[in-house]
């Protein structure tokens, strides 16, 4: 850190001009994907936003941050200065330090961005590496690059496909999403033969079920004597009570590097 501030006056002539005629600080804020500053804005966000927003951004009396960004996406600057000015009389003025803010907008952008490109400050992917394929079980129903069960969704990819929260979420309180595409199932067909597994699809005339070993069974209702679909995933729903904080940390510090594409984050990690 030291040697690059000791460059920077040496290279700001260069970079300056051409990046005064773009939008100035915006891509230059030096808090976007840094692990340590998404902690600290996540610490002030707790305090000054999760009233209004919710602790993880899912909004409660002002709007969900994580899915406005499909409607409307957000710019860090405009994120900058609704914190610091407030929204007309819904939102008040936060008062809090210019780095401060920062922190804050790093932290609302990673409430978006794929986990891979906000690894955290705490939590340790080795750690998290050995709960997912021992103790905690995860591998019993998920796989990551070929290996491991089939009943849940192949995370080879999750880093890069969901933002942190998100996992987090899928995690601590599996039936929030309502488990799309994979509600557990148990089936009992008309010659005693049973399936269990989850329920990929139904309809009114038909079930695709997946078993545990994934294979996938197109079964008639025509068949079918008796069945069960839950409402829920059949994920365990114990996790919260069953991990601690540290555990949960160390688990997003594995799934988020998952990505089947290789991602270099721009910023440094804490390893
Ligand atoms: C008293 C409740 C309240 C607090 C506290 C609050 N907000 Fe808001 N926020 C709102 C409301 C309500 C809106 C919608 C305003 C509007 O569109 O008129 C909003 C809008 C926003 C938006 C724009 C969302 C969009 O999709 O346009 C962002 C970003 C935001 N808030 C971030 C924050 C952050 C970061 C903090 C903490 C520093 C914070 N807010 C604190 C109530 C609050
Ligand atoms: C009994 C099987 C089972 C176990 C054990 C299990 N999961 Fe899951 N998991 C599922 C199923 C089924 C889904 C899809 C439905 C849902 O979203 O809840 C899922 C969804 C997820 C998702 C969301 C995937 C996405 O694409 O959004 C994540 C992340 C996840 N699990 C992580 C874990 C972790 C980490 C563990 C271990 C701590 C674990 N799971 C243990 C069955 C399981």
């Amino acid at each position: 850190m030291r040697r690059v501030l000791f460059l920077l006056p040496l290279l700001l002539p260069v970079v300056l001009p051409a990046q005064h005629e773009k939008t100035g600080e915006e891509s230059k804020n030096p808090f976007i994907g840094d692990p340590k500053a998404i902690e600290a804005g996540r610490k002030i966000f707790a305090s000054g936003c999760a009233a209004c927003h919710g602790p993880e951004g899912q909004g409660g009396r002002g709007p969900n941050l994580r899915e406005s960004v499909y409607w409307h996406p957000l710019d860090d600057q405009t994120i900058y200065s609704a914190i610091r000015k407030g929204i007309g009389g819904n939102m008040p003025a936060a008062n809090l330090s210019e780095d401060q803010t920062w922190q804050v907008v790093a932290f609302v952008r990673a409430l978006t961005a794929p986990a891979i490109e906000t690894p955290l400050a705490t939590g340790d992917a080795k750690a998290g590496e050995g709960l997912f394929w021992g103790s905690a079980g995860c591998s019993g129903c998920h796989r990551i690059l070929g290996r491991g069960g089939a009943l849940g969704p192949d995370l080879s990819n999750i880093g890069a496909t969901r933002a942190l929260p998100a996992i987090r979420e899928a995690i601590l309180d599996p039936d929030a999403n309502g488990a799309r595409g994979y509600r557990s199932a148990e089936v009992r067909l008309k010659n005693g033969k049973r399936l269990s597994g989850v329920a990929r699809n139904y309809t009114n005339y038909s079930v695709q079920l997946q078993d545990r070993d994934g294979n996938m069974h197109l079964i008639s209702m025509q068949d079918v004597s008796e069945w069960h679909i839950g409402k829920t995933s059949p994920m365990p729903k114990d996790y919260k009570q069953r991990l601690s904080r540290q555990d949960i940390d160390n688990l997003l510090a594995y799934l988020s590097r998952q990505s089947v594409r290789e991602v270099t984050p721009e910023k440094k990690t804490t390893e």
